[in-house]
């Protein structure tokens, strides 16, 4: 008998590119005031931060929305219309809370299920799916290395069956409020009526909590956001110091967002070889390198409302400082 393919992994062009990175580098160096995108800080040493940072005592969104699963698991499962045969999950990283989910689907009788992870680093995809094939050899994995868009559109033209999509982590954190809603527009218009979002999301709280959240006392979030200019360095033969900025974490509560910035210590000129560029920093000057929005429960509500989902239940952990929301497709 031949093994049916357990495992394919559908590459695009763009993921990982080094000429993307160059021209986002370029542009966000230019500009005032300068930045730089958040998705770059995800190369080997920055995933290996960011699953230190995970394990922070200050960084509780981890360990909440695992709690959440660990406790909930069962009754998310069971609140949806229908058993999905699909979990597509969107930025899937170590995939150790999907279990969580894949477990209960299986007790709930599902005997096979087909797991479509897409994330942008196609090594993580794999070290990931061969992990959870150890662990459930009924499950399928149709892997989508990619930026979302690109996985959504393609798979849509693929799909069968219910699905159930997954974004976890909070990771629409990343997103102005207008790119949530095209993101989550994204998403609805590769669904059908019936299949549902669960989509993790962090809860605005006090600023001391926010801060120090990011801005841990071990300092691992500072090199995490540090690791950015490493990572020009070596990618784009340039000569930034690292220990010439330092590492910023403010939370801006009108916008309803943590900040983070790289803050050049002294007056500095920066050459990227590469990009055939020299950046001029004045002292003080700062590269703005993430915003992590940060949500009520009526503005999730809305965020549904507008995207054509309705926000069906919320499930907290004990403190209440993240949101796990089932949103069905209307
Ligand atoms: C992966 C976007 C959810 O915003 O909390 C953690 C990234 N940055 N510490 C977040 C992050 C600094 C994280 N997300």
């Amino acid at each position: 008998m031949t093994p049916t393919t357990q495992l394919r992994i559908h590459r695009s062009a763009t993921s990982e590119s080094t000429q993307a990175f160059a021209d986002d580098v370029r542009r966000g160096l230019s500009a005032h005031p300068k930045n730089l995108p958040p998705k770059y800080f995800y190369d080997p040493l920055g995933s290996q931060l960011f699953e230190a940072i995970c394990l922070l005592p200050e960084y509780y969104l981890t360990r909440a929305e695992d709690e959440i699963l660990a406790v909930h698991s069962e009754e998310i499962i069971g609140s949806l219309d229908i058993l999905p045969e699909t979990l597509l999950e969107l930025g899937s990283g170590s995939a150790a809370k999907t279990r969580r989910l894949i477990d209960a689907l299986f007790r709930q009788g599902r005997s096979t299920l087909r797991y479509v992870p897409v994330d942008i680093s196609a090594t993580a995809l794999e070290r990931s799916a061969r992990e959870l094939l150890g662990k459930y050899p009924t499950l399928r994995i149709e892997a989508y290395a990619s930026d979302y868009d690109t996985a959504l559109v393609r798979w849509r033209t693929e799909r069968d069956g219910s699905t159930l999509a997954l974004f976890l982590g909070s990771n629409i954190g990343n997103f102005d409020r207008d790119e949530a809603d095209r993101f989550l527009r994204s998403v609805r218009h590769a669904l059908r009526r019936g299949d549902a979002l669960l989509i993790g999301i962090d809860l605005k709280k006090s600023r001391t909590l926010l801060e120090a959240a990011y801005d841990d006392a071990l300092g691992v979030t500072a090199a995490f956001n540090l690791n950015l200019l490493v990572r020009i360095n070596r990618e784009l033969n340039a000569d930034f110091d690292p220990r010439a900025f330092r590492h910023v974490a403010i939370y801006n509560q009108d916008r309803g967002r943590v900040e983070l910035y790289l803050e050049s210590a002294r007056a500095q000129r920066v050459r990227i070889a590469a990009l055939g560029l020299e950046v001029a920093f004045a002292c003080g000057e700062r590269i703005h390198t993430e915003n992590s929005y940060k949500y009520d429960l009526d503005e999730i509500s809305e965020l549904a409302r507008r995207n054509g989902f309705e926000r069906r239940a919320t499930w907290f952990d004990r403190q209440r400082f993240f949101s796990s929301n089932l949103l069905l497709v209307t």
